[in-house]
């Protein structure tokens, strides 16, 4: 009998239901929270009490969309952590009742492994295309960018991580403080495919090792415009495109720099990403032609399961299952998490 495993994924602002059969998808159903547009970032209070709307209608159409009922499920994956603690309570405690209500055993994800695993989600009529052990993961969020060298399903290792602000978060704020809204990252990645990307240049930081460190690009892109608007104060209006196209440049030459590095250190040619950056235009297509000339096999998520959703959930989930884990009922969610 095939195993049957709802995912659910509640860490952020995003409330997502899917529904895969042996690791086959059957739906994936993602509602996003438009209150948080006004405030310029996610208001963790106001997430949670979203979350609580939409978790009931979320998985009931979950189950219907995969032709699945309650009763056929095998088990329950959700997200326990790192996120925004009211977030992931709503999650986890659907899970709990459900598995509770069901008499099915639950298990718990790590946000973070989600990512790392996206690769893994199969889709009836697509080819399987999954990353051989061990592969390499450039892991860039809002609030993470690593480098994770993945030996197995559950066994990871960071090789490499940001010091101070993720990756997402330098587009987020940059964005914010050119004006150009939020989330920045999808804005900066619009704009800059009319603009030059080799028009300006910002100071890149040098962090020894695999880490990164991406606090020092926000100032030094702050600086420039506001010494820029005080000669012209149309600058930025002007420049806008070539602003974003030399800001995401920069960051993903920094990105590029360390992966091929952690390439070269480990001998591991199996190259994936994952998480909100990924869907990045500008990284997919420097990963792929970084690929080609270093001969590597490069596998990139679809859109739809780079930013937070449950396949990803469901799909880690039943690796978990597989591997005999299971979580107890008095599990409570954590806002942080040891890694992985
Ligand atoms: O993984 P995610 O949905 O949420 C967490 O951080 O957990 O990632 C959100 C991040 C935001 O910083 C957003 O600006 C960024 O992903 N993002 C992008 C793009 N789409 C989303 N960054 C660059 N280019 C994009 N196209």
């Amino acid at each position: 009998m095939a195993d049957i495993i709802l995912g659910i994924e509640s860490s952020c602002d995003d409330t997502s239901a899917a529904v895969i059969s042996d690791g086959y998808l059957l739906s994936n159903v993602i509602a996003s929270q438009q209150v948080h547009k006004d405030y310029g970032g996610v208001v963790p209070e106001l997430a949670s009490r979203a979350h609580q709307q939409n978790i009931v209608p979320v998985v009931s159409q979950a189950l219907e969309k995969a032709g699945v009922k309650a009763s056929d499920l095998t088990a329950i994956a959700f997200t326990r952590g790192p996120g925004l603690l009211g977030s992931l309570l709503v999650g986890t405690s659907f899970a709990k009742a459900l598995s509770l209500s069901l008499d099915i055993p639950m298990v718990m994800v790590n946000h973070l492994q989600g990512h790392v695993l996206a690769s893994f989600i199969r889709q009836e009529g697509k080819p399987v295309c999954e990353p051989s052990f061990p592969y390499l993961c450039l892991l860039v969020s809002g609030g993470n960018s690593q480098i994770v060298k993945v030996s197995g399903p559950l066994e990871y290792e960071i090789l490499g991580q940001t010091i101070d602000d993720a990756v997402g978060e330098a587009f987020d704020k940059c964005s914010k403080m050119l004006g150009l809204g939020y989330p920045g990252g999808p804005v900066i990645d619009r704009l800059a495919k009319s603009g030059d990307p080799e028009k300006f240049h910002f100071a890149k930081p040098h962090v020894p090792g695999l880490d990164y460190s991406f606090s020092g690009i926000k100032t030094s892109l702050l600086y420039f415009v506001r010494d820029e608007m005080a000669k012209d104060p149309q600058f930025m209006e002007k420049n806008k495109e070539d602003i974003c196209a030399s800001f995401q440049k920069t960051l993903i030459d920094i990105l590029m720099d360390k992966l091929i590095k952690a390439s070269k250190q480990t001998g591991i040619r199996e190259i994936t990403i994952g998480g909100g950056v990924s869907a990045n235009s500008g990284l997919r297509e420097r990963i792929v032609s970084e690929g080609k000339k270093r001969r590597w096999n490069t596998y990139l998520p679809e859109f739809k399961f780079t930013t937070d959703n449950a396949a990803m959930i469901a799909v880690a989930g039943w690796f978990h299952y597989r591997a005999g884990e299971r979580a107890p009922l008095d599990i409570a969610p954590v806002s942080r998490m040891a890694d992985f």
